[in-house]
């Protein structure tokens, strides 16, 4: 215990709490995350009213305490993002993704997408813009954008589709002015997505752990979000993508994560984009 710290937290708290996140996401914690521990989960410590960390752990066996694992999972996820982050996926998807799709898909006239791991909405957002910028091709087809994460409080603000000016400020210009209103009332000085992005987006709190329990997908953008489990949790999600996904469906994900030696489900077509080959 640091005498700087309000509560005691031990490396016993610190592992049964890592194990319990690690049960529920699927998110592996290494040690040098203790002190990141303390300071997201103090707040949660001082909120009900208890004494230390151990009392904080008793309190999560409780079986009536649902309701605290999600505060627990909201306060330890990361959830950095940007609109158009890694931007040759927009290209990728506008430029040979969405063409091909077109054309395999040309007598349901269907595509579905879906961000998984959405965060606070940036990605789906950049998805529904090069959507949009594609209508001359998806004229009268019926698209859908499902975003989902598993923290709640991230998934109320990615719904809510109100960003401060920060960070709306590397957006282009010509988007800029077509997809964002400014903000007003409460909003003021912030940037608001026009109702058009919305139109054919579902928001879903979704447990990537869990079974998947969605129609057959054409995309998956699923990135920065495996890099946080180990390989066996990672085969099983990628297994369960391969499954939700259409034959040849693509999946895309972060820079610095790789399906090589974890599963042949999906073969490299791209920089980080897969296609399922079975
Ligand atoms: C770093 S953000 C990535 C956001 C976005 N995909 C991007 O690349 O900019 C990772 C997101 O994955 C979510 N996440 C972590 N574990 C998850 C799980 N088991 N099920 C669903 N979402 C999860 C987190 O809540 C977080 O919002």
């Amino acid at each position: 215990m640091t005498a700087a710290r309000e509560y005691e937290f031990t490396r016993r708290d610190f592992d049964f709490l890592r194990r319990l996140s690690n049960q529920h996401t699927g998110i592996v914690v290494t040690d040098d995350k203790f002190d990141m521990f303390y300071s997201r989960l103090a707040r949660r410590v001082r909120a009900l009213g208890l004494g230390s960390f151990a009392e904080y752990c008793n309190y999560l066996e409780h079986p009536d305490s649902d309701t605290e694992m999600v505060e627990l999972v909201n306060a330890l996820t990361t959830n950095l993002t940007s609109f158009f982050r890694e931007n040759h996926h927009f290209e990728f998807l506008a430029g040979t993704a969405l063409p091909d799709l077109v054309q395999r898909n040309r007598s349901s006239r269907k595509v579905r997408i879906w961000s998984a791991g959405c965060s606070t909405g940036e990605e789906p957002y950049s998805l529904s813009m090069v959507l949009q910028e594609s209508s001359s091709l998806l004229n009268g087809w019926d698209v859908k954008l499902l975003a989902s994460d598993i923290d709640s409080n991230v998934l109320r603000q990615a719904q809510a589709g109100v960003y401060p000016l920060a960070r709306v400020e590397g957006i282009e210009k010509a988007r800029l002015k077509r997809f964002f209103q400014k903000g007003s009332g409460s909003n003021t000085g912030k940037a608001r997505v026009r109702s058009e992005l919305r139109r054919a987006m579902e928001f879903r709190q979704v447990n990537l752990m869990n079974k998947l329990d969605v129609e057959t997908q054409d995309i998956i953008f699923c990135r920065n979000v495996i890099i946080y489990f180990d390989k066996e949790t990672k085969r099983k999600l990628l297994d369960k993508f391969a499954e939700s996904l259409a034959p040849n469906g693509y999946l895309f994900v972060g820079h610095s994560e790789s399906l090589h030696q974890v599963t042949d489900r999906f073969q490299l077509i791209g920089n980080t984009v897969y296609r399922k080959v079975r």
